[in-house]
This record gives C-alpha cells, structure tokens and sequence, in this order.
C-alpha cells in the first residue's frame, strides 16, 4: 500500500485543512511533516469550524491517530490553546490519539522574541511572527531544545545555553532580552502538557505503512518552500513531498499520490513577489467574498488571479499527480476570469453557476471548460473541485481516485 500527501502547491490558505479532513475519513492515521503553529487549517462541518495549527487535522475523526513529526516545529504555549478548542468542539485528544515525535523542536519565548526583532527591522519577510524561523535556527545550530529533551537530566542545561546563545546576539541589538525564567516556565508547562504524547519509537510507520492507511499532511505551500519557494520570502521548512519523508519516519516507498490543493485564484500573506495581484477593487470584492484574511494572524490576504506559469513550476516541483481546485463558488457570477498563462492574463467567461443543473452531477459548462484548459496547462489532472467551505462541498470530477493504491 502507497499513502497520498496533500500539500498546498501556492503561497499557503489553499484549503488544505478541508482536503485532509475528508481523507481522514478513510485513514487511520494522519501526519504532519512541517512547519509550526504558523499553520492555519480551517475545517467547517455542519456550520461549526475549527481551526487546526499544530495538530493534523484528522482531529475531527475519532477512529485516526494524529503525529506531529520531527520536521514540525512546536510551541507548547499555542497547543495547549490549541488542545483546548479541539477539546470544546469535542474532540479530545487524549494520549494515543495524539504522538509528537521526541525529535521535534520546541518553540520557546526566546524563538518568538527573535522573530519580532528579525521582523521590526527594514528587511521583514511579513512573518506569522509565531518563532518559525528562530526555531529552524537553532535546529539548524544544534542547540535547539526537542521534545524529548524534556524528560532528560540534562534540559536545564540546554535551554540556559540556548539563551545565554542567543541572548547575546539580541543585547548587541539592544533589544530587550528573553530570560532563562521566561523560558523555563514554557519548559515547565511542555513537560506537563506533552509526556503522554510523547512518542520515541524511531520508526513507527516501518509496519503501519504496511497495512494501515495514513495521510500526510503539508503546511504552507510549494511556493513557499525554503529551497525552491521564492526566497527571501518563504518560510524556513520545506513543503516539497520530499520533506514528507525528511520530516518523518515515513518509509520513501510507500509514499504514492501527491495531491496538491490550489485556489482558483491566488492569496499570499506577508511580503513577497506577487505577479497577479488585485491591489484594486476586483481584489477587494474578491478578498471580502472568499473571507480573504489569516487562519492564524487574521491579516487580510493579498488577493489575485490564478498564475497558471507558477502553478505548472509547482506541479512538477512536487511531481504533482492530482490537483484539488477550492474556491470555484467565490468567483461564480464574476464578470470574467482571469488567469496569467506564459507570461500574458488570458480572459475567460466566467461560470454562472457551479453546477450543469439542480441534480449537481455535473458542473457547468463554463467551468468545465476553465478547468480543462487550466489542467491542461498546468500539466496534472484536476480531480475535485471546492464548491464552499463545508466539508461537504466538494465535487470530485470523475471517479474518486483511490489515493492507497
Ligand atoms: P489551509 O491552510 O490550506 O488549510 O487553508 P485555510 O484554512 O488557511 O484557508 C482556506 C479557507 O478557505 C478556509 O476559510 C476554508 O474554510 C475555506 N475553503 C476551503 N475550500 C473552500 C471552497 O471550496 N470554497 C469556499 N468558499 N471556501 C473554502
Ligand atoms: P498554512 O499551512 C499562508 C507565510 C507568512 C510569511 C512567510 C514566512 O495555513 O497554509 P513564517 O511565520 O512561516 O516564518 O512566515 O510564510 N506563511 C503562511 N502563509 N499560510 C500558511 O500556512 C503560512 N505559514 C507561513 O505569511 O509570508
Ligand atoms: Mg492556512
């Protein structure tokens, strides 16, 4: 058996959260690779909506298993918030239902005191602000402080060096510090929150993958890939598949179908190239009827047509094998669609509906036909369609593939 990744194939917010929520349902265990509370996934079901951060968002199903992989980064103080409203919307997430790998990094106060500096300076990326970057940083130089640190003798060692580390570098900005009794208390708070979830078995997925159905879920977006994103202005993990099995002990064997989620017209927040941007009213009307604005930060979106130049880079950067368009009900009755294709913004009629007709078998011609010519062009199939925000509005175009095969 192979297993599917979902990954977002633009600048993060494609709808990624609601993609993995309906493949959970057929899994028993979903698997984040990357990033941190960054993240903002949005899962509606049945007019109540969640919000997922930290956690996979197979949260919603109580028969799946959720892990947090080493390649995430993590900030107890956000997931025990986090743990809280999955709780309320009640969905508790209790030991076995939830394993963080021991490898992964913790984000600490000093993280988030880091990012703020980095970020008030004149060059900011427009980061989530939520210590994504410093966490990598002090991944990167090896004085990070892991999961499994917590429950060693030696973790008051490690985050009075990680301090005194970077402190240093924060008082020759004569910026104010972050102290080791700030930290320490987050620490306190992580033990606490994070033993029962601990899970230190280095490979775990060697034999699940075998014969248990799993999903991977991605952060971000190709686009904002450290390596292959457009950087500066990206995030500091990799969103590539390949960071699937990086970020994981996941088999590279048994990872099969790539999904990649993608909005019929583009969104990025922060600062950053955008070619198509809408920074005029169609962008607004559109920002205002898609609720263009942060999962996470709440900051408005910028807003423009699809690029279809960058959605092909992003196909063949993931090896893209099945493209889930969202949003195609927030441009219905739009005067005309555009889209940037080979360097120049093509005009296409716009669908006046969804659907062919009441029966909702088939879509309208009109979008039939965009979808054709953006599939074509981008050079994977088009799949399933978003059709609202409900886990429930989704079309799938044809026979719903079989992503375990
Ligand atoms: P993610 O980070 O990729 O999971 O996406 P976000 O949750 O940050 O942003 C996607 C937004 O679009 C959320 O508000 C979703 O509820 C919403 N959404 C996802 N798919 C659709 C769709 O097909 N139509 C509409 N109207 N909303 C959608
Ligand atoms: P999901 O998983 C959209 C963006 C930030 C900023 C850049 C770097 O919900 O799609 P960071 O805090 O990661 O150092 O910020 O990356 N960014 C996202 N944009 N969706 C996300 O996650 C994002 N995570 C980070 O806005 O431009
Ligand atoms: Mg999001």
């Amino acid at each position: 058996m192979k297993h599917p990744i979902v990954l977002g194939l633009q600048y993060g917010d494609e709808g990624k959260g609601k993609i993995t929520d309906s493949l959970a349902k057929q899994s028993e265990w979903v698997i984040r690779f990357n990033g941190g509370s960054n993240a903002g996934h949005t899962l509606w079901v049945n007019g109540k909506k969640l919000v997922t951060h930290s956690v996979p968002s197979g949260v919603l199903y109580s028969h799946v298993k959720n892990y947090i992989g080493a390649g995430c980064v993590l900030d107890p103080v956000s997931l025990k918030k986090e743990l809280a409203e999955i709780s309320q919307s009640g969905s508790a997430l209790k030991g076995e239902r939830l394993r963080i790998d021991s490898r992964a990094h913790l984000t600490l106060p000093i993280h988030i005191v880091l990012d703020a500096a980095r970020e008030s300076g004149s060059k900011s990326i427009g980061t989530t602000r939520k210590g994504i970057g410093p966490t990598y940083t002090t991944k990167m130089d090896r004085c990070g402080i892991r999961v499994g640190d917590l429950f060693e003798s030696g973790i008051q060692d490690k985050v009075r060096f990680l301090c005194d580390t970077y402190n240093a570098m924060i008082r020759a900005q004569d910026l104010s510090e972050s102290s080791f009794e700030d930290n320490w208390k987050v620490v306190e708070l992580a033990q606490e929150l994070l033993r029962e979830h601990v899970a230190s078995d280095p490979t775990p997925f060697y034999d699940i993958a075998k014969t248990h159905k799993c999903v991977l879920e991605g952060a971000q977006g190709v686009l904002l890939d450290l390596d292959h994103g457009t950087y500066p202005y990206v995030t500091s993990s990799n969103t590539l598949p390949s960071a699937a099995a990086a970020g994981t002990p996941f088999p590279l064997s048994r990872l099969g179908a790539v999904i990649g989620v993608a909005k019929v017209y583009m969104t990025r927040v922060g600062s950053g190239p955008f070619e198509t941007e809408l920074d005029n009213e169609d962008g607004e009307r559109i920002r205002a009827k898609g609720g263009e604005f942060g999962a996470t930060t709440g900051r408005p979106r910028r807003v423009g047509w699809l690029n279809i130049d960058e959605l092909r880079l992003a196909v063949r950067l993931s090896d893209c094998t099945h493209i889930v368009l969202t949003k195609a009900d927030i441009l219905t009755g739009e005067p005309v669609v555009k889209a940037l294709n080979k360097g120049s913004l093509k005009e296409f009629p716009c669908w006046k509906s969804i659907y062919k007709d009441d029966s909702r078998t088939a879509l309208s011609a009109e979008l039939e036909s965009y979808l054709s010519y953006v599939e074509t062009e981008a050079g994977a199939k088009i799949v399933g369609v978003g059709t609202g925000s409900d886990r429930a509005d989704f079309f799938w175009r044809g026979e719903t593939p079989d992503f375990w095969a």
